[in-house]
């Protein structure tokens, strides 16, 4: 089956030429006798015309249904000047069909492939088909972008040194993290492997075997709650070295990240990127991933409000509490409906309520304005810069929720705010941020004991080390963030790579039982015993960068077969039940309810 060319060489150039090209049949027209066919491979579309006098081609072209593969032999012709395409790179010629063949004739579509009535189609129908979802060039054109995007990272860790590791993807459980996946072990029954959530311990072991630079395009398995940036599994970009500090990790990254937005957008991204403390992130934007195109930034009050009549705020001061505000600059005109969603999305993070100040029409309206004397008004219109079209909001709570729901609030204002086009964000503005600084640990509520902030391979900041015993909180973490336009692109730390360090912090800092520390991280104790080098690395979530990098909405629309949000393959139907003597081989017996019929 040979082709002489794709669907998007041929021009004048070619005409008189005898071509043979293969491909689906993107539309069939009659003009009054005459067929045309425009048919479309991987690379383009190439007009055929069928006529008449060669009738049994003829009369096998008339009975083609859209979306068939065929194909045609005949001779490259110059379309007439009124009929060349100028949008298509083949649009000055067509080539006249002397033979075809018909490889498959396509049934009747479940829905149209056109990307404006496609893009209308309810996506569980499209995921069912995926295949031919996939088939609208934009969506094979994301495929090709990924690829793009994984050379680029390929050549640049290749020619940097590094050396691709595969490591197992059956691991075993180590439930400190996300939720895993089990898989139940045949010849060792009632044993599990987890599929790895990530490749952390053994990169951190190949580092011991002297590898030194090692990456991955690495599948990760977590069996969290999906949204539009996550799925179930899911590909890193997995890196470790060893002998480096957090500035080396720096340069790396950020001269990787500067290539593939060269590779694959002929952008030229400043760096070095920015860098912001965690805590100055917290205090500006609520969050640690902040989304700088915009800003809406937190203001503290808690001082204005310490010694207040409005009893709300002053009492949350009073319990060690911090009043935060943001001013959304020119939602004044907010909807009743809008305010509910907003107060809404605050309640869901705690907040008791969530004050609001509109200044219209040279005054103030606010259900909490009665309380507030003039001096707390003045200082409010001062510190916030309000003015006419306004609104302020407040969080009065302790500072992880007043962050968290202002932080919230913040990115909400600013989708209201850009539907009323009072806020611009250019498609091509690319913040890039170094996050640093973390907390090592943060304090569980629940378990009422620390827990890691990353994962407790992180090494603490030198001079905090002194307060790993003492003062947990204190501790700063080696860990950097590598953030975009408000989303998470990826993570790292430097490793603790001293037994006698990586110990501590499990037996003291996070309280695991003796035993358990052996079962599950002993073998990495005892590693790094046999002369463990200093390390440090970083994964970045490929699946979120090339998102970002194509402009889509959803990581799905990068991967070539997600799953949805219940975390299922609608094509393929998977999750699905097995047989009674698969369990029984598996030494799994079910609860009743849920047996295989
Ligand atoms: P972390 O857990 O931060 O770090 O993951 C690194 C990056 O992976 C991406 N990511 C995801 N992408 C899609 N779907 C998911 N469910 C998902 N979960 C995470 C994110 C995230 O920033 N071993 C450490 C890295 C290290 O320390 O070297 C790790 O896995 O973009
Ligand atoms: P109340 O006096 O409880 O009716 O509250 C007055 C206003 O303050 C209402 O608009 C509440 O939504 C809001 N509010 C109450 N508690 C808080 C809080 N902790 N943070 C921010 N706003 C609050």
């Amino acid at each position: 089956m040979k082709r002489t060319n794709t669907c998007n060489e041929l021009t004048s150039k070619d005409a008189g030429k005898e071509v043979t090209l293969i491909g689906w049949v993107k539309s069939v027209r009659d003009h009054g006798g005459i067929l045309f066919v425009d048919l479309r491979d991987r690379d383009g579309i190439t007009q055929i015309v069928f006529h008449p006098e060669n009738a049994a081609v003829y009369e096998k072209a008339q009975k083609l249904k859209d979306e068939s593969v065929i194909q045609v032999s005949g001779t490259v012709r110059l379309r007439d000047e009124d009929t060349k395409n100028k949008n298509l790179n083949t649009g000055e010629i067509e080539v006249e069909c002397s033979d075809m063949v018909i490889h498959n004739i396509c049934d009747v579509l479940p829905f149209p492939l056109e990307d404006e009535r496609a893009d209308k189609v309810n996506e569980d129908l499209r995921l069912q088909y995926r295949y031919l979802d996939l088939r609208r060039p934009r969506n094979l054109n994301l495929l090709r972008t990924r690829h793009k995007a994984a050379t680029s990272i390929r050549d640049y860790l290749n020619s940097n040194g590094f050396i691709e590791v595969e490591t197992p993807i059956l691991f075993k459980s180590t439930p400190e993290g996300a939720r895993e996946f089990l898989v139940p072990s045949r010849l060792n029954a009632g044993t599990f492997y987890a599929l790895t959530q990530s490749p952390q311990q053994y990169k951190q072991m190949l580092m011991v075997s002297g590898i030194e630079r090692y990456y991955q395009m690495a599948k990760c398995f977590r069996d969290e709650d999906l949204r539009a940036d996550r799925q179930p599994e899911f590909t890193q970009v997995d890196i470790e070295l060893s002998f480096v500090e957090r500035e080396d990790m720096y340069a790396l990254i950020e001269n990787m990240l500067k290539k593939i937005w060269k590779d694959v957008l002929d952008i030229d991204i400043p760096t070095p990127f920015k860098r912001m403390h965690y805590e100055e992130a917290m205090n500006r934007y609520g969050v640690d991933k902040p989304d700088t195109r915009f800003g809406i930034e937190l203001c503290d009050l808690t001082d204005v409000f310490k010694a207040s009549a409005f009893k709300v705020f002053s009492g949350v001061v009073a319990n060690g509490g911090v009043i935060k505000a943001i001013n959304a600059k020119g939602l004044s005109d907010i909807t009743q409906g809008e305010l509910k969603g907003l107060e809404d999305v605050a309640r869901t993070l705690g907040a008791k309520g969530l004050a609001f100040i509109k200044a219209e029409n040279g005054a103030w309206k606010s259900p909490i304005l009665k309380f507030l004397s003039e001096e707390e008004q003045k200082a409010l219109k001062q510190r916030l810069n309000i003015e006419d079209g306004d609104i302020v909001f407040f969080a009065a709570t302790d500072w992880e929720h007043a962050c968290a729901i202002l932080g919230r609030v913040r990115l909400e204002c600013c989708k209201l705010l850009q539907n009323r086009g009072k806020i611009n964000i250019p498609a091509d503005q690319f913040n890039f941020l170094w996050v640093i600084e973390f907390p090592l640990m943060i304090f569980d509520e629940e378990q009422g004991r620390y827990v890691s902030a990353h994962h407790p391979f992180t090494a603490p900041v030198e001079e905090d080390v002194q307060y790993l015993d003492s003062d947990p909180k204190r501790v700063r973490g080696q860990h950097y963030d590598i953030v975009l336009n408000g989303t998470e692109l990826g993570g790292g730390s430097i490793r603790i790579h001293q037994p006698e360090v990586q110990e501590k912090v499990f037996r003291d800092v996070l309280k695991i039982p003796e035993d358990v520390i052996q079962s599950r991280f002993g073998y990495m104790l005892k590693a790094f015993k046999y002369g463990a080098p200093p390390h440090g690395g970083i994964a970045l979530g490929f699946d979120r960068l090339v998102t970002i990098l194509t402009n889509r909405p959803s990581i799905r629309d990068i991967i070539a077969f997600p799953k949805t949000q219940k975390g299922q393959d609608l094509m393929a139907q998977s999750p699905s039940p097995v047989t009674e003597k698969q369990l029984k081989d598996l030494h799994i017996k079910l609860d009743e309810d849920e047996a295989v019929k």
